[in-house]
């Protein structure tokens, strides 16, 4: 499992995801990206990256890394997921209709298994002044909190468990294994909602 996180919502969310796998009987590597120069999919039987957002953008290093993997992790069980305050409102809290995580797959050549998208952390106190200046003008145009005291967590943890359990019944296998073969995307649909499995062409 792969993190990018730079406020901690996104590693908080890899942790418990972390605990479900282990609970279910996986041994799970947590690699935080900027630790994970000379990481690699290989020998694993699953990969898992989960990025947070700033500033419209998956963090780089984690675009050059499924870059540098693609090959590799198409052809292995693989997961992405992104997490951003935008996934906070219906319309954009999906994998297939967030914008950062249709961004992401344009860009990464490597296509995920299984995709999902969590809603993320405000934290004003914690920002630097100009951040917090900025994120704030993007609250008021978007219809957000602007209240510089405020600390909201958006994350649907029910949602991060379910997610959790699709990681734990998914099929496992390394690449170049003849028992593993790729099927399609699967996206799990928001809470309320039973999962769903979208076949999409490998490309
Ligand atoms: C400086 C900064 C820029 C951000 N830019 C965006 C953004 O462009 N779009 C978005 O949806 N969320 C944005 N966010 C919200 C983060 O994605 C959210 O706080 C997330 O929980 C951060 O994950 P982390 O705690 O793992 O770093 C931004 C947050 C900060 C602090």
């Amino acid at each position: 499992m792969l993190c990018s996180s730079t406020d901690g919502q996104t590693r908080r969310i890899c942790e418990q995801l972390r605990a479900q796998m282990q609970e279910a009987g996986d041994a799970v590597t947590l690699t935080m990206i900027e630790d994970a120069r000379d990481a690699s999919p290989a020998g694993f039987d699953m990969a898992v990256v989960g990025a947070r957002i700033r500033y419209g953008r998956t963090d780089k290093r984690v675009v050059a890394w499924a870059e540098r993997h693609a090959a590799q992790l198409n052809a292995m069980p693989s997961a992405f997921f992104s997490v951003n305050v935008v996934a906070r409102k219906a319309g954009k809290d999906r994998a297939d209709t967030n914008p950062y995580v249709q961004k992401f797959l344009r860009h990464a050549g490597w296509r995920p298994r299984m995709l999902e998208v969590f809603a993320g952390k405000l934290d004003y106190p914690r920002y630097d002044p100009l951040d917090r200046a900025i994120i704030r003008f993007i609250m008021w145009v978007t219809g957000g909190p602007t209240d510089p005291k405020t600390v909201v967590e958006f994350t649907d943890w029910a949602r991060v468990r379910a997610f959790g359990k699709a990681l734990c019944d998914a099929p496992r296998g390394r690449a170049g294994s003849s028992s593993y073969s790729d099927s399609g995307t699967i996206s799990i649909a928001p809470q309320g909602h039973s999962e769903t499995q979208t076949p999409q062409p490998l490309q």
